[in-house]
């Protein structure tokens, strides 16, 4: 176990796990603009580049209240050490494997990493005032009822990362049962914005239409995603971090699909320049529409996303370029 730091802090502090990834960085950099204390828990693993992880963290080292354990959550006596020599209140559970395509070539990966490391984090949080776990909109599998509310029965899943998130849901359950930990379970909605994942579709499509490659589109390209802008998911973390529930589901989304084919097109207007475009099938695995049903989380989290896509897309076009 690797810890960097500037000082011990007697503080409370938030635990992000997954700090260094993609919307753990940006809710790093949003609690300490908010003067929190910060520990961050990431094994900087090979799922993509650990340079972008290490890039995503950077910013942050020389920050006062920020500590970093580079700790794998399968390793529970490390997670317990992290606890028992800091004042945890808070814990977002970020850290997961997060493809729905690459579960279905390694199960039980994702079955070790997203359940077992959850139930790690959820054993040593029976004492945290709030515990927010990162679940997805995969849960709702081929659900053909739009748009997808936390009501929706969400028993078939169609991927095993789907599963390990619906899995991870029950978890917090039992452990809010027994325990009494506020638990609110988050489903994200395709999350995009600088910094975005690089094997997720919006950075893929804008590396391959700049560099002139071909773009690989699966389907007919009428499958539709509620492509929801970073900031806005990570209001909703805020605001699930900041009022406490019993145990909640949340979905975070745009609540405003678009269709792949618009999507690249929103792409090829920032960047100036047309795709390439080469059909596939659809891939196992992949749903044909996701759609968030917002009002519970306006009611409870006062969520309102604002970013609409072809600003967002205009963000992530500006940053990509800036990173090139
Ligand atoms: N990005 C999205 O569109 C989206 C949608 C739905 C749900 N989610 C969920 O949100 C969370 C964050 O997603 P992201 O897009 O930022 O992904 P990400 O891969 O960028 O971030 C996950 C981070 O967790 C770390 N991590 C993975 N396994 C770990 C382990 N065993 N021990 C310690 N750290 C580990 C990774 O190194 C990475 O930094 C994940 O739980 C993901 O399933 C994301």
């Amino acid at each position: 176990m690797i810890m960097e730091s500037d000082e011990y802090m007697e503080d409370e502090h938030i635990l992000v796990t997954g700090g260094a990834g993609f919307i753990g960085s940006h809710l790093v950099r949003r609690l300490l603009d908010d003067n929190r204390s910060v520990i961050c828990v990431d094994d900087f693993n090979d799922y993509y580049s650990p340079l972008v992880k290490e890039n995503n963290i950077k910013p942050f080292l020389s920050r006062k209240n920020f500590k970093l354990y580079r700790v794998d959550i399968r390793d529970f006596n490390s997670l317990k050490g992290i606890f028992s020599s800091n004042r945890i209140s808070g814990v977002v559970h970020l850290a997961a494997r997060a493809g729905v395509r690459p579960s279905l070539e390694n199960p039980l990966l994702y079955e070790e990493v997203n359940l077992k490391g959850t139930m790690h984090l959820l054993e040593l949080s029976k004492n945290v005032k709030n515990f927010i776990f990162a679940s997805s909109s995969s849960v709702y599998g081929n659900n053909k009822k739009t748009p997808f509310s936390e009501h929706d029965n969400v028993d078939k899943a169609i991927s095993p990362y789907a599963a390990t998130k619906k899995a991870g849901e029950v978890m917090c359950h039992v452990y809010h049962h027994l325990y009494n930990i506020p638990i609110s379970c988050l489903r994200f909605f395709t999350v995009y914005g600088p910094s975005g994942r690089p094997d997720m579709a919006t950075y893929k499509f804008t590396k391959w239409i700049d560099e002139g490659k071909e773009v690989q589109r699966f389907g007919d390209g009428h499958s539709k995603r509620d492509y929801t802008y970073i900031d806005d998911i990570i209001d909703g973390v805020m605001s699930a971090l900041d009022k406490q529930f019993k145990y909640e589901i949340f979905n975070l989304g745009n609540s405003h699909p678009v269709e792949l084919n618009y999507f690249i097109s929103v792409i090829e207007e920032e960047l100036g320049k047309r795709a390439n475009i080469t059909k596939l099938p659809t891939q196992p695995g992949d749903v044909s529409i996701t759609y968030a049903d917002i009002s519970k989380s306006k009611e409870m989290l006062n969520f309102q996303p604002k970013i609409s896509v072809e600003d967002g897309i205009a963000e992530f076009v500006r940053w990509y370029k800036s990173s090139k």
